[in-house]
This record gives structure tokens, sequence and C-alpha cells, in this order.
């Protein structure tokens, strides 16, 4: 971590709690909600998921060349290969002679070769085409060019990320994820954790129900009352952008109680903080790991929730076993009384109660993004570029 980052945490958090509140010019908002329900802005919001890194695996879950996994990630299906340079390459999982799945979901070592279950087309772990059954039959078939596609894919922070649209293979998924990324690789334990207690679910709200959430700790009194509440400062968000990624510092009420010096400080200490990568993925980072949660819109109204836990090593002991366990399972206590929440909203939206919901000043964090999201969604053309 570096000086200047704690240090200008602590003179906010300082200056933050003799004010009473985070950030001084924040502006509220509305949402309107046809935007958590409407069907076709969440197929769009679908695609745009697709241009952005998603995190699809642990690094840790892939050891050492060779190893694979096959899975299936916002309707697509994937391959991931650990290479022989050590880099993990994504593919996707489709075969180009008639598009069947290659790899059925699973996972392995010491990959030499992947054959298709329908004609047996062969492929490499470098996703060449190799082999191909009566190739006389193929005469125009260019081999070279008839690999596995690739796509863009990028290891940080312990976790595999990539972005699912193969018309954007050559793009920088690094690039999204940009300094945000490099401060979070920066904490201790966190540039090359082991994926831990993977988890998927699905809620009945939509996705951004779960975001707007994430965005604020003016819920915390009372919808955390039984679980965190008590560690925080109430309702008190330090809130720095980076382009459309964010990070927010919320507060422990032992700031107060230890008053730290500012030589030293360890903001995890004192404090949760949330790392957000544009536009669905939030990194939960407490004192000794972190807690990766990304949302997979099914629809507007059903989102899968992914989850992974960091930490530093994979327990060698029961004790440590049972550290992990405890903090995974007050994780999602919390968040199950966050989602059941958004469950709630979420069968509220049609009742015409609400035109918008409405966001205060220290909740600003929820209505920008949207306004963010928004603006990226109405610069996509309206369906996919047809083919001929
Ligand atoms: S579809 Fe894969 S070999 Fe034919
Ligand atoms: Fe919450």
């Amino acid at each position: 971590m570096t000086d200047s980052f704690a240090a200008t945490l602590y003179r906010r958090t300082t200056s933050a709690l003799q004010a009473g509140r985070g950030d001084a010019d924040a502006q509220g908002g509305q949402v309107h909600v046809n935007r958590y329900t409407d069907e076709a802005i969440a197929r769009q919001e679908q695609r745009l998921l697709r241009q952005h890194p998603q995190p699809v695996a642990a690094s840790s879950s892939l050891a050492s060349p060779g190893a694979w996994l096959s899975l299936t990630h916002l309707d697509i299906p994937l391959l991931l290969v650990r290479q022989a340079d050590g880099q993990v390459q994504a593919f996707l999982n489709v075969c180009r002679h008639r598009g069947a799945r290659v790899v059925p979901e699973g996972s392995g070592s010491e990959a030499r070769a992947f054959v298709c279950p329908y004609h047996a087309w062969t492929y490499r772990p470098d996703g060449a085409l190799q082999g191909v059954p009566g190739s006389s039959g193929f005469p125009c078939l260019q081999q070279a060019a008839s690999g596995l596609r690739k796509l863009a894919t990028v290891e940080r922070a312990g976790i595999v990320w990539v972005i699912l649209d193969p018309a954007l293979s050559a793009s920088d998924p690094g690039a999204h994820l940009g300094a945000l990324m490099d401060n979070l690789e920066s904490l201790a334990g966190l540039r090359t954790p082991v994926g831990w207690a993977p988890r998927s679910y699905d809620v009945e709200a939509n996705w951004k129900l779960l975001i707007d959430g994430s965005f604020e700790a003016y819920h915390f009194k009372v919808a955390h009352r039984k679980t965190i509440a008590h560690m925080f400062v109430d309702n008190l968000q330090i809130v720095d952008e980076f382009d459309l990624n964010r990070r927010l510092y919320l507060v422990k009420s032992t700031f107060a109680e230890d008053l730290p010096e500012v030589n030293g400080f360890d903001p995890r200490r004192y404090g949760n903080l949330i790392y957000f990568f544009f536009p669905n993925t939030t990194l939960l980072v407490q004192p000794d790991h972190a807690q990766l949660s990304s949302l997979e819109p099914l629809g507007a109204t059903r989102t899968r929730v992914h989850e992974l836990t960091l930490i530093p090593q994979a327990p060698a002991s029961d004790k440590a076993m049972a550290h992990w366990e405890a903090n995974i399972a007050l994780y999602r206590r919390t968040l199950a009384e966050d989602y059941g929440l958004a469950e709630s909203i979420q069968a509220g939206l049609a009742s015409g109660a609400n035109e918008a919901l409405t966001f205060g000043t220290f909740e600003y964090s929820a209505p920008r993004f949207h306004a963010q999201l928004r603006q990226r969604l109405d610069a996509m053309p309206a369906t996919p570029l047809a083919h001929p």
C-alpha cells in the first residue's frame, strides 16, 4: 500500500468525522423504475457487460501450464487454459466446424488436446486447430485461421478477467481495470491471492438494485443492525472515482475510539474498502482478505450472483479454515440482508407507487453510476449488427 493512499484516506476520514459527512458537494438524484424492470434494457445491459472485463475464475484454480477450466459465463461457453508461458488464455468454447461445445463443463490439468465430441476436430492447448478427420472433405479450410476464437484475457488480483465479446479480442482488459486495480494489487495479500469458497446463486431482483446497495452506508444502521452496523460509523462513505471505477471507504467506529496516527495508518484495520469495477463487479476488502461479487443479469428481474473469497494462502489448519468460514458466514448473512431488501424493492416496483427511486446526497454514487451506465448504453447500437 502506498503511503500517499493511506495518508490521504486518513486525512479525509478525519475531516469527514469532524464534518459528520464524507462528501460535501455530492448531489442526490432519481432513477426511473423502468431501468429496473424493462427487459429490452436488461438485454442491452447484458451486451454491454460482454464488452467489459468479467471476473470468470480464480487464477489459483488454474495452477500450472496445461490446467484448464470449462465454464459458462453470461451465457457464453468459455474454455480457460494456462499456457506454456504461464499466462491464462480464454477461448470461446465453440467448435469452428459446426459450432458444438468442445469441452463440457469441468476442469483438468496437463491438457494435450481438446477434441470436439461431434466430429472430433481437435484443438491444441493454445487453441490452434490441430486435426480434422476426413480433411480432404474441406478443400477450402484455412486450418491456421480456424483455431478456437481467443478472447482478451488478463490475470489481476488473483482473478482471471475476460472480455467476452470476440470482436474485442485485441483490446486490453487491464486498461478497463485501470489505476484502481493497481491500487487494489498494492494491498497486502491481494496481488496473487488464492480463490476460496466460490458460490453462485440467484436473486429475484434487478442487478442494479444490488449495486445500489453497495454504494452507501446509510442503510447499515437499519438494515444491518443484527450483523455489522455496530462496527461502523453511521452513514459515512468516502468515495474516490477512477474513471468509471470507484473505491468507497466505510469507516469503522474504532477509528474515533483508537485515534490512530497518520504514520503507519492501515485503512483496512479501520474500515472496509469497496472496490467497484464498472459495471458489475465489487470487491469488499477486509483486513486480511477480500470478497469478490460479480452480478450477472439473467433478465430484468433476476440476477445470478457469483461470489469468491480471496485469501492470502490456502488454509493449512483447522483453525485457519474456521477463521475463513466464520468470515464468509458473516459476509453471506450481511449480503442476505441486502438482497432480501432488493427483492422487496423489485416486488414493489411494478406497483406504481414510485415513478422513480430517490437517492439522497450521501447516496449519490448510485444515481451517478446509473447515469454513466445509461450514457454507455445509449451509445451502443440498438440491436447487434446484422450479418449477411
Ligand atoms: S462441430 Fe465440432 S467437429 Fe463438428
Ligand atoms: Fe448492505
